[in-house]
């Protein structure tokens, strides 16, 4: 009998994250929340592709202020929230709707019992999934925040002028290594850059920026000639930006890294090897980017009886 429950113990401790969560956290107590949330993703997904990038990026940003607690999703009238900061990211208003949807939909089922961080978590996961990207299971068991201030966000998100040493900095305070930040690097094979986030290499001194293949240079200048309109966007991968892949380390390895915080991935020699691998192997790039997915999602986490379950992802209870 006790060697059994030794064994049990190590079970369960087995199955724990870093964060103290599980993944079958909410087994009991609303057993179809991860295909709830799907179903809501996916209708979002089919309504508008915007849906993934945002969703993902959205993660990405909750967990690195705060840390993953759904602090980004907090509304204040006063205008001084996380997602009102000037750092806030131009994040996109489809990934805000798709937790508010799935959440919705949650609530339905299983009121007051899964968190908007959880929600996030998971769509995180399943916009990944729906374009094309590998599965993963996502722990779960994590408790929405009592904080969110634009005020708080200065210095800890990454700027795309960032070098390897800045970005593995930033990434190793939230217990990140630079194989993690390398594969999420990756998820930029997705989305839209404004192009004043990469102007600076095209024209703030007399030659381009000599790490850009000279053609994408030309084709970014003619999509983006000096005063553009602040709200033009571009592909962040020129190559397949609908799809979940590992072409934008090719992309960097043929000098087509949008930001100098992608393009030095590959211009540095310490972090050559890493994105050659990814380039040459979808496999091993998937393999780090769930490592990573999962490493990220346990960041800052509220467990137990920290936080709170929102009862509106936008509004504290
Ligand atoms: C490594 C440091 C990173 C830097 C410097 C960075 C910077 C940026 C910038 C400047 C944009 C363009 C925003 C705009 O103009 O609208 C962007 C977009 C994006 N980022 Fe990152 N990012 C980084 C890491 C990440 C990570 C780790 C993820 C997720 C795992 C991520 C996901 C995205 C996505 C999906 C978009 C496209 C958003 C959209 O289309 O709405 N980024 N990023
Ligand atoms: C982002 O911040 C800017 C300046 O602080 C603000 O004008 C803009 O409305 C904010 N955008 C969003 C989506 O919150
Ligand atoms: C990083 O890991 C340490 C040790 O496990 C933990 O105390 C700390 O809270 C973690 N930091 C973040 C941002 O998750």
């Amino acid at each position: 009998m006790k060697v059994l429950c030794w064994w049990l113990m190590v079970l369960v401790l087995a199955g724990r994250g870093n964060g103290q969560l599980v993944e079958n956290f909410y087994a009991a107590t609303c057993p179809m929340a991860e295909a709830v949330v799907k179903q809501a993703v996916d209708a979002k997904v089919s309504q508008t592709f915007t849906t993934i990038p945002a969703t993902l990026r959205l993660f990405f940003h909750d967990c690195f202020v705060e840390g993953c607690d759904a602090s980004v999703m907090i509304q204040s009238p006063n205008g001084d929230a996380e997602k009102d900061s000037s750092d806030n990211l131009s994040l996109a208003g489809d990934g805000f709707d798709t937790v508010i949807k799935a959440k919705e939909a949650v609530e339905s089922f299983c009121p007051g019992v899964v968190s908007c961080a959880d929600v996030l978590a998971l769509a995180a996961r399943d916009v990944v999934v729906a374009a094309g990207g590998p599965m993963f299971n996502v722990q779960l068991g994590r408790r929405d925040g009592l904080v969110s201030k634009a005020s708080r966000v200065a210095g800890n998100l990454p700027e795309p002028t960032f070098n390897r040493i800045q970005l593995n900095t930033m990434f190793a305070r939230n217990n990140l290594s630079e194989l993690d930040m390398i594969a999420l690097s990756g998820a930029h094979t997705l989305g839209f850059s404004h192009c004043n986030r990469f102007a600076d290499r095209l024209y703030s001194s007399s030659v381009v920026d000599p790490s850009l293949d000279p053609t994408y240079a030309q084709q970014l200048m003619a999509a983006c000639p000096q005063n553009v309109d602040p709200d033009i966007a571009i592909d962040m991968d020129p190559e397949t930006p609908h799809t979940f892949d590992n072409v934008y380390y090719q992309n960097l390895v043929a000098g087509k890294g949008l930001f100098t915080s992608d393009q030095v991935l590959f211009t540095d020699t310490s972090s050559q090897p890493i994105v050659n691998d990814f380039a040459n192997s979808a496999g091993d790039f998937n393999a780090a980017f769930i490592t990573a997915m999962r490493k990220l999602g346990t960041t800052g986490v509220k467990v137990g009886n920290q936080g709170e379950i929102r009862r509106d992802c936008t509004a504290f209870n």
